[in-house]
């Protein structure tokens, strides 16, 4: 089994992850299309090591300079460039790794095409969940998650018969304010919202792990890629993540699916099934991680998983207004504008307050993500007071 890979967000934790199995699986897996942000020097060196014969990053300026460094590959800039790296020739896997709603058309256009996506981002099912399976149904597609908690339930599903399916039950590690006191909230600075006791991310997921927004999202991506009904998904809090996630099945049986906190590990996953290559990663040993400790969430203290229910629940465009407006409100605590309760604030007064319409088209996504940032901006900037 070989495969043609366009790695979307490579200069990313997820993407430098996804080059590090490439690079161990070398036999099997090469790169032709690399897309990035603004970390020049990065692709620089990834295009010197992996020779793709398409990159794209995000800025016009940045594809000039790259253009005349490297003047035998195709360099292209912004959404554009994302879609020619995707629909590069003899790209037959699309591994989706860009943080926000960047790749979301590409995404799209490549399951149209028949691509296998092994998709990491979230926001593209939380934002357009309905359209992405309409795609998935018209075509060969097949879309194989790489975040941990998606991967383990696609594996525990995978030899079951789904009519068997009681429920599935995402593990979250809680993050690093899981024992605080909700009253303790607004004291939380930057750095201890950065500072994630297990896994080690980008900056946007890290605080999405803090506020738990980011297991709302993970919960709202599982409704649309393993097509539940809302009262099948459940929620557990697991300090120590080694157990990724389990499913129930009709006897009361749960399969789980476990291993280090390694991203590796199901990103291998995705590009290799339904094989299953060997890994040079660290080994679990069950005798050395004694305590594996569980809780039931708390969805008075962290109000984003309340959320991710409602938004399920609503359905049309819930899921877009909740991804848009968090992405503002983290921005603005990242700069310090807003307290760490504020992004809750945010997030609630925008689903409360947007208009509510379906995602019909790919021509929706764009406009509709302006209007929520938009309108949520001038909500921050109205409202910042309540929240300082
Ligand atoms: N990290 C994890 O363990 C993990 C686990 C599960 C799911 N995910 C999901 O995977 C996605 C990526 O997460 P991450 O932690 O890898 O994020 P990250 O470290 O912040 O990386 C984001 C990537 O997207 C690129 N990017 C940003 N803006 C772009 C633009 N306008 N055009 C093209 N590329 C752009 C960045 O490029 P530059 O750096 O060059 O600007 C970088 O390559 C997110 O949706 C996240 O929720 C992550």
């Amino acid at each position: 089994m070989n495969r043609n890979i366009a790695l979307l967000g490579s200069t990313g934790s997820i993407g430098k992850n996804t080059l590090e199995v490439i690079k161990n699986n070398s036999d099997k897996l090469k790169i032709v299309s690399l897309a990035c942000g603004n970390n020049l020097d990065l692709i620089r060196s990834q295009i010197r090591e992996f020779t793709p014969e398409v990159v794209s990053v995000n800025l016009k300026n940045d594809r000039d300079k790259l253009r005349s460094d490297f003047p035998q590959i195709k360099i292209y800039s912004g959404e554009e460039g994302i879609m020619e790296a995707a629909m590069a020739n003899n790209v037959d896997t699309v591994v989706t790794a860009t943080s926000g709603t960047h790749s979301i058309h590409a995404t799209l256009e490549s399951i149209r095409k028949g691509k296998r996506i092994c998709l990491a981002n979230k926001e593209t099912l939380v934002t357009a969940g309905e359209l992405v399976n309409q795609y998935l149904d018209k075509s060969d597609s097949e879309l194989i998650p790489i975040d941990s908690e998606q991967s383990a339930i696609f594996q525990c599903l995978c030899e079951n018969d789904r009519k068997f399916l009681n429920r599935v039950i995402l593990t979250a590690s809680g993050g690093p304010f899981f024992k605080l006191n909700k009253e303790e909230f607004v004291n939380i600075g930057i750095d201890d919202a950065l500072n994630h006791p297990v896994w080690s991310m980008g900056k946007k997921i890290t605080i999405d792990s803090s506020t738990m927004m980011n297991k709302a999202l993970e919960i709202i991506e599982a409704f649309y890629l393993f097509n539940l009904d809302i009262d099948q998904i459940d929620l557990l809090i697991h300090p120590q993540s080694i157990i990724h996630s389990m499913v129930e099945f009709s006897d009361n049986s749960i399969i789980a699916q476990m291993g280090i906190p390694d991203m590796k590990i199901p990103i291998q996953y995705s590009l290799s099934y339904p094989e299953r290559f060997n890994s040079s990663t660290e080994r679990l040993d069950l005798a050395k991680t004694s305590n594996l400790e569980f809780y039931a969430p708390d969805s008075e203290k962290f109000p984003s998983i309340r959320m991710a229910y409602e938004v399920i629940e609503d359905k049309k465009n819930s899921g877009l207004i909740f991804n848009a407006s968090n992405e503002v409100a983290v921005e603005s605590f990242l700069n310090g504008e807003i307290s760490f309760p504020g992004i809750y604030y945010v997030v609630e007064n925008m689903l409360d307050k947007c208009k509510k319409y379906p995602v019909k088209s790919s021509e929706d996504i764009s406009p509709m993500i302006e209007e929520v940032e938009q309108l949520t901006a001038e909500f921050i900037k109205e409202n910042i007071s309540k929240m300082e």
